[in-house]
């Protein structure tokens, strides 16, 4: 019989049956998690992917089922038709929602076998990442993933419901397109038809959802796939998935309130928790100066303090030094710490030193003196001044790094993070969010040698800056905001240049000359020269906000098919190589690194 389950249609899934079903004839169906043998009667833990339902071969009962029950293991894929019957008395699992009941089974119907798996499908199980990436299929049988995989699909209906309420129109942009600079490096897609000639797969739909404005679509939102070529990290993949928003005649506090209403819904729907409003903002520069970076993780205090003015003229050349040559020097006081060992600071400097830090100079309060490698440097008004501003008291560990602004502020920043962990100061369930506002419009990429734009180049300065464009770029400030929960960057987006000229000024104060310019983006020059109303928006990365929503380590664990670190899927194999005829076509010839 082809259809083998003609006669037997499920009638439950896996979670559903309770107390109030004893004494129905049900068929169900899955996959076989467990199989016990318990004096010659066989329990199966029935698992598909609502939960489990224990099923009973009795041979008392049924001795032919029974003994072809004997031939079932992991992973087997079996169909049952039963009575439900009440567990016995001390029998009954109250940690399963179908823990009262069993089915003892009348027919069996082996749907498949399965080889021994390469781990238990369990959430406990001891085996590296490689290991499950490489039998994906089986890892997301593990109930974690299961639900990790439905809190995503439910967080995804709740923004499409709230955006749709709001009267966004859901459009699809190209992924065959030109390149569109979000700051990574591009996936590039050979043309057969235009031999030589590449599109770029999207960094994300920045111009064509501002395109969308120019064309009067007024409100616009995607959950969309972006694809970047960047060093990968756990909350980093190449390619990943976006709710991607703009709207026309919007300032920020629309944006924004829009915002922080489909992350309440979001919230409100899969963890039915009510999350304060409004979120707080801080600036750029102030997120800078008292955190050290520029996504805060705000559940917790210790914050930075810059002394570069107290230790300028002080006996540590390490510090007067820095200080002379333009560099900082901030502090940052772990409270109560003071009982750290010599090997906890030796980690801490090994720690700042990934961050590009020379050192990581300590103090320890003690009850009657300071104890630290330099105290001996500074004054007595020097000791004074920075224990008035560092409020340092018996008991405390006051860590310092002298370096240029951006390596202090990262040293300090991350170590904050990291000490926030080691000191148990964040709580289990707690959700901070923050927007972080007034960024500046560019920075001085070093390895480059050339400015670039900290958003992307169609973000609009302030408007109380646009005499900077040009005298100052760097102090430049932006009309971006990011939405930053728990230290992660979940979402980033701005109010655009929506006028030809200033998108000009601001291609030509990043370094590119007009024909450049028009080379690139040509076609967006125009568009704005056609009818452009002002506009902003915001993307969301879904995978981060599906990962903090499921308390996950790694945006990895939300995404069914993830690629490796390296950018590779252990599944199907991909990366791999291309035939000669395929090449050929494609006008390609493939440069094959040497080992001689
Ligand atoms: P941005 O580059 O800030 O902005 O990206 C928006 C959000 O996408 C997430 N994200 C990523 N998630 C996983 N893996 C990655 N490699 C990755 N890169 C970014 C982050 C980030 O906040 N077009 C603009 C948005 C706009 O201006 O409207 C943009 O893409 O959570
Ligand atoms: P040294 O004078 O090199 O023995 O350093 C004395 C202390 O200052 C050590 O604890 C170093 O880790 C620390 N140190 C050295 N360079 C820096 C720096 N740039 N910032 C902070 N601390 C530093």
């Amino acid at each position: 019989m082809l259809d083998i389950l003609a006669d037997m249609r499920r009638t439950h899934h896996c979670n559903a049956l309770t107390g109030k079903d004893i004494g129905k004839t049900v068929s169900l169906a899955g996959w076989v998690h467990r199989r016990r043998d318990h004096g010659g009667v066989i329990f199966i833990d029935l698992r598909d992917r609502e939960g489990i339902t224990q099923v009973v071969f009795n041979p008392e009962i049924d001795e032919h089922i029974h003994e072809r029950a004997q031939v079932i293991r992991n992973e087997f894929v079996i169909a049952v038709e039963g009575t439900v019957k009440k567990r016995p008395d001390g029998m009954i699992n109250e940690n399963l929602f179908t823990g009262e009941v069993e089915i003892i089974v009348s027919t069996l119907k082996i749907l498949n076998t399965a080889k021994t798996p390469p781990f238990m499908v369990e959430d406990s199980i001891d085996v590296s990442e490689a290991v499950r990436l490489n039998a994906r299929h089986i890892d997301l049988r593990r109930p974690r993933l299961q639900k990790n995989l439905i809190i995503r699909h439910r967080a995804a209906q709740c923004v499409r419901e709230y955006l749709n309420g709001l009267g966004f129109l859901d459009i699809e942009t190209p992924f065959l397109t030109r390149s569109t600079p979000e700051g990574a490096r591009d996936y590039l897609v050979p043309s057969r038809i235009n031999g030589g000639q590449f599109y770029a797969l999207p960094q994300s739909p920045q111009l064509f959802k501002q395109l969308l404005m120019i064309s009067g679509y007024d409100k616009y939102y995607q959950i969309v796939r972006c694809f970047r070529d960047e060093d990968l990290r756990a909350d980093r993949q190449p390619e990943f998935t976006q709710i991607d928003i703009e709207m026309s005649f919007v300032g920020e506090e629309n944006i924004m309130a829009m915002s922080e209403g489909m992350i309440r819904s979001v919230f409100k729907n899969v963890l039915n928790l009510d999350l304060p409003g409004p979120f707080p903002q801080i600036t750029y520069a102030e997120a800078i100066d008292r955190f050290g970076l520029d996504r805060p993780d705000m559940r917790f205090a210790l914050e930075l303090c810059d002394i570069s003015d107290i230790v300028k003229k002080s006996g540590f050349k390490v510090f007067s030094q820095v200080v002379k040559n333009g560099g900082i020097v901030k502090a940052l006081n772990a409270k109560g710490c003071s009982g750290f060992s010599r090997k906890e600071i030796d980690d801490l400097t090994a720690f700042v030193s990934i961050y590009r830090a020379k050192g990581l100079a300590w103090i320890k309060v003690k009850e009657d003196e300071w104890q630290s490698p330099i105290t001996k440097f500074f004054s007595d008004e020097e000791k004074q001044q920075m224990k008035d501003r560092l409020n340092m008291e018996t008991g405390d560990l006051v860590f310092f790094v002298a370096d240029h602004p951006k390596i202090t502020n990262d040293a300090l920043g991350y170590l904050r993070n990291h000490l926030g962990k080691k000191l148990g100061l964040i709580k289990d369930d707690d959700y901070k969010f923050v927007w972080v506002t007034e960024f500046p419009m560019m920075e001085y990429d070093d390895l480059e040698k050339r400015y670039q734009a900290l958003h992307h180049p169609f973000t609009a300065p302030m408007e109380a800056d646009y005499d900077l464009l040009e005298k100052d770029p760097l102090g430049t400030r932006s009309r971006a905001y990011d939405m930053v929960l728990n230290g992660i960057e979940i979402g980033g987006g701005s109010i655009r240049i929506h006028q030809k000229d200033l998108q000009e000024r601001v291609f030509t104060s990043l370094g590119l000359s007009e024909a450049e310019y028009t080379e690139k983006f040509g076609f967006f020059i125009e568009a704005l020269d056609s009818g452009a109303p002002p506009h902003g928006g915001i993307a969301f990365g879904f995978d981060r906000l599906v990962m903090l929503l499921c308390n996950q380590p790694s945006i990895r664990d939300v995404i069914a098919f993830p690629k490796t670190q390296k950018a590779t899927c252990l599944l199907t194999q991909a990366p791999s190589d291309a035939t000669f005829e395929q090449l050929e076509e494609l006008s390609i010839r493939v440069k094959k690194e040497t080992t001689a």
